[in-house]
């Protein structure tokens, strides 16, 4: 009968536990799957040249905006038009102007308040997404392995003590009520010790119930380490470094398909692919963008003046990070990969068209460059010097034996290594 009333009990702290969370964060932002739909896309294409959601960029990291600005009043007046705000003295909009050394973001006159606002619900859900594990991808380039992110697992966690504790008044009403139950009934001098016995921190410690939740806990938050740990082996790969521009592969290689050769020019004749100097840039950005505080970087790398297109002959080379790097007791040629054996880009590289930010996809190991040599054709198309070879090579092996990477040497030690 009592156990009906602690049930009711903990029925009662569980709901009122749920109905007050939700309540705590305002709502005047949508929330609705259309609304961040819409402003992931405004996003896309008006803020991220300048912003990200977690990482500061030109602009503040815009996660947990919400926290810092006056309010969604001032963060729509604020986006239509920074300068107005700034100018007429408002205290936030010039502190954080000065905090960005007075960098002006773009006005956004023409987006809507509903587009506003669309824009911070999609900025709200990206907040609160997990951290991205980095790219794994497996020996042979499969696909990759989904891991747990960690958040997922302190949420397990967390939930699991509101569990116990609750458990735990559930049954402190229980000894209470029986208790009672048994105080009034005639008991033997043996069965009053026991009933009596007062709960000490002795006769706690040593019950079964705490020794089972003192290992639960250990072995939990134990295994927990374990994963983490786990996800940080291989940090090289997925390696995708901060750049001095924020130059976007998805913008270019994907958006406008410009071909990675017009840029990597090294491809298909030597060992470096090359990283593009300034003056490609500048066959397109002299007309696009041109008021871009991201594309003035490349001006100030070659010292040009857009106002009067003139150059002052002052240079400074744009400092990109290095991305992948082999050791140098390794040889790798991309004109050998790329022109010879004909192998997309992104075989190696991954989706490259569809990154804001380059990472590394594949391992790089000594390991990886051997398997795709024993498993790959060679690649025999409009190359007469391998037709003779590819012709006695199925002549002593069989026709369905095709000449792969390794029949041709490529697991010889001296190719890579010398
Ligand atoms: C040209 C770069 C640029 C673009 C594009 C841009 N911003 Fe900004 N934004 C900034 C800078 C820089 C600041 C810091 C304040 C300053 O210096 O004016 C800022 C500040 C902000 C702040 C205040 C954040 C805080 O933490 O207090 C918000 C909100 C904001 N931007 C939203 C947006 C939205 C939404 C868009 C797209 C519609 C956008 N910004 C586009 C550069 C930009
Ligand atoms: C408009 C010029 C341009 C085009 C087109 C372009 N890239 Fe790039 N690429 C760059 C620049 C600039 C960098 C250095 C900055 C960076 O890493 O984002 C770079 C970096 C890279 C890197 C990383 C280099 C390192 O540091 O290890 C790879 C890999 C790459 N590009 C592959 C490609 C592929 C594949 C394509 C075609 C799908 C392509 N790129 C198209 C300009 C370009
Ligand atoms: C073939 C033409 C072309 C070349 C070459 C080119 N870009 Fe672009 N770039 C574009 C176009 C188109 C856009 C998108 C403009 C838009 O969003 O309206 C763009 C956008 C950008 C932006 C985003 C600017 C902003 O504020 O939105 C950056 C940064 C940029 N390019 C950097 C570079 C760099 C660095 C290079 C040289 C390595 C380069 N671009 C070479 C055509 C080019
Ligand atoms: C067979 C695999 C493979 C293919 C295919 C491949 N790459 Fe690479 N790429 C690599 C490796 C390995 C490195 C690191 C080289 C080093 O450290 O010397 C690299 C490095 C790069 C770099 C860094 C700068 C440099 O020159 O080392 C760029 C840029 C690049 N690749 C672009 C491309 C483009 C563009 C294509 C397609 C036209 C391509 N790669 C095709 C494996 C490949
Ligand atoms: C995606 C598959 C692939 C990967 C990954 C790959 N290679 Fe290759 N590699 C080939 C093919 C195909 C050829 C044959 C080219 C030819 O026909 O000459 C080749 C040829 C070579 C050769 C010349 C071999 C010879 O006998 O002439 C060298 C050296 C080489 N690769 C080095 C490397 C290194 C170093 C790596 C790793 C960093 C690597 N490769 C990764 C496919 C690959
Ligand atoms: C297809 C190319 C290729 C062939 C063939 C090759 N290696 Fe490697 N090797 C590599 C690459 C790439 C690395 C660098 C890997 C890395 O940084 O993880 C490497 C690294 C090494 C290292 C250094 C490991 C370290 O931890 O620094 C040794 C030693 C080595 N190779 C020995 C050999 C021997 C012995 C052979 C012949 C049986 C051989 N390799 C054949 C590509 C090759």
């Amino acid at each position: 009968m009592m156990n009906y009333r602690a049930a009711r009990f903990s029925i009662f702290l569980i709901s009122a536990f749920l109905f007050l969370a939700p309540s705590l964060s305002a709502q005047t932002v949508p929330t609705d799957d259309e609304s961040v739909k819409n402003g992931e896309t405004l996003f896309k294409n008006n803020c991220y040249s300048c912003h990200r959601v977690k990482e500061k960029w030109t602009g503040p990291a815009l996660a947990g905006y919400q926290n810092r600005v006056p309010s969604i009043e001032w963060t729509i007046a604020w986006v239509k038009n920074s300068a107005k705000l700034i100018a007429s003295g408002d205290e936030y909009a010039n502190k954080i102007y000065n905090e960005y050394n007075k960098s002006q973001m773009t006005a956004f006159t023409n987006l809507k308040d509903e587009e506003i606002l669309d824009i911070l619900a999609y900025v709200e859900v990206e907040a609160a997404k997990p951290d991205a594990a980095p790219v794994v991808v497996t020996e042979d380039g499969a696909a990759p392995a989904a891991g747990v992110p960690s958040a997922y697992i302190n949420a397990i966690i967390i939930g699991m003590i509101v569990i116990l504790l609750l458990l735990l008044v559930v049954l402190g009403f229980i000894v209470s009520t029986l208790k009672r139950v048994v105080e009034n009934r005639n008991l033997s001098e043996e069965e009053k010790e026991v009933v009596e016995s007062p709960i000490t921190l002795s006769t706690v410690t040593r019950s079964p119930g705490f020794i089972f939740l003192v290992i639960f806990l250990v072995t939990t938050v134990g295994f927990k380490t374990v994963i983490d740990g786990l996800f940080t082996i291989g940090v090289q790969q997925g390696y995708a470094p901060k750049q001095p521009i924020a130059f976007s592969h998805k913008i270019h290689a994907g958006e406008n398909e410009v071909n990675c050769k017009y840029c990597h020019t090294g491809v298909m004749k030597g060992k470096q692919a090359n990283i593009p100097s300034p003056n490609i840039c500048m066959n397109c950005h002299t007309q696009i963008k041109t008021e871009s505080p991201e594309i003035k970087k490349i001006y100030a790398a070659i010292g040009y003046d857009p106002a009067t297109g003139t150059y002052s002959g002052k240079t400074e080379p744009i400092k990109w990070v290095r991305i992948h790097n082999i050791p140098d007791l390794a040889y790798f040629n991309h004109a050998q990969h790329v022109n010879v054996a004909g192998i997309e880009c992104q075989t190696c590289h991954g989706p490259i068209e569809e990154m804001e930010v380059v990472y590394q996809y594949s391992l790089l190991t000594m390991g990886w460059c051997i398997d795709c040599h024993r498993k790959t054709e060679v690649n025999g198309k409009d190359n007469a010097y391998y037709d003779k070879l590819i012709q006695l090579h199925e002549q002593s092996k069989g026709k369905n034996n095709k000449m792969k990477v390794e029949d041709i040497g490529g697991l010889e030690c001296a190719k890579c290594h010398y």
